[in-house]
């Protein structure tokens, strides 16, 4: 199959990097990280060891046309630009998977591609840059996709059996609850980790920490429930727990922004919790507090 990642970073040039050898694949990302792959190939480190030659480009023009499969794993905050650029890659044959973090890159592939090319996807699959052209395969997670509608058809049997090669793989009837479900547990990890500067296992340590994560997944699982939203685990803390157990050594997508000096994802994540509290009258003085603390970071970066 011929693939393009759009936005190789950690998690895009991991999952790019696992498919590649048994699919045709390329690297669509930014700066020095590209670059140094562009030269030197891209070296997977931890759970996988691998060293890959495979094209990488920061230049939608260098990407093939009509791929059978794009997989978008740009920040949440970058996924309407990054389509937006894609776009013309698009031919007939062409599927479209978001693997980002967030609640809303689907509605936006849908609208920038169409929904018969729109499929959606989570993954709890742990990825951290170590440096330019290098990333750490930290943590195996199950990956799930699904068509927006539910309907499990060719494509998304097709592509389940492609991005099996790269973690565990189950496809839902109920994208919209699994997308929430992934969500809660980004809410709860991720602002904690990046806050307090600590790999995802620290997590259980602390019992302070431990507090607050749960106080999360019980305003944010409030919040799904009240908006109509179907959660596929009953026990949604145990699902976050055992990402957390599965990553305990991964430094959150969130924390390596914050190490980074970069835009954080929180808006699209705890600032979704409370935006969508706000509308079916749930108080979410948790997932607030972690917005504010957050933005209290990033602004420290000028
Ligand atoms: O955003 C992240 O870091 C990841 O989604 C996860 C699974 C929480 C691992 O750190």
């Amino acid at each position: 199959m011929e693939i393009v990642v759009v936005g190789a970073g950690a998690l895009g040039s991991l999952v790019g990097g696992l498919l590649s050898g048994s699919h045709d694949v390329h690297l669509l990302g930014r700066g020095p990280h590209i670059e140094a792959i562009k030269k030197n190939g891209l070296t997977i480190t931890g759970i996988t060891e691998k060293h890959i030659m495979l094209p990488a480009s920061d230049n939608t023009g260098d990407m093939p046309h009509n791929p059978d499969l794009m997989i978008f794993t740009v920040k949440a905050y970058n996924t309407r630009e990054a389509a937006r650029v894609t776009h013309d890659l698009a031919g007939p044959r062409t599927r479209v998977l978001t693997l980002s973090n967030g609640l809303c890159n689907t509605e936006i592939l849908q609208d920038e591609f169409g929904t018969h090319r729109t499929i959606s996807g989570v993954t709890s699959m742990a990825a951290t840059r170590l440096d330019d052209g290098v990333v750490v395969h930290a943590g195996v997670g199950q990956t799930v996709i699904g068509r927006p509608d539910g309907k499990i058809d060719d494509d998304v049997r097709e592509i389940a059996e492609v991005l099996s090669l790269a973690s565990p793989l189950t496809t839902s009837e109920n994208m919209c609850g699994v997308l929430h479900q992934k969500a809660i547990a980004n809410a709860a990890i991720n602002p904690l980790t990046a806050i307090n500067d600590i790999p995802n296992g620290e997590l259980l340590e602390r019992e302070d920490l431990r507090e607050m994560l749960e106080a999360i997944v019980q305003e944010s699982v409030t919040v799904a429930e009240s908006r109509g939203i179907i959660l596929p685990e009953e026990d949604v803390l145990e699902y976050v727990l055992e990402i957390v157990r599965n990553t305990s050594e991964n430094r959150s997508s969130m924390l390596q922004d914050i190490d980074k000096r970069r835009p954080t994802e929180v808006d699209y994540i705890n600032g979704a919790f409370y935006t969508y509290g706000k509308e079916v009258g749930v108080e979410t003085p948790v997932n607030l507090e972690l917005v504010r603390a957050v933005h209290k970071i990033e602004r420290e970066f000028d």
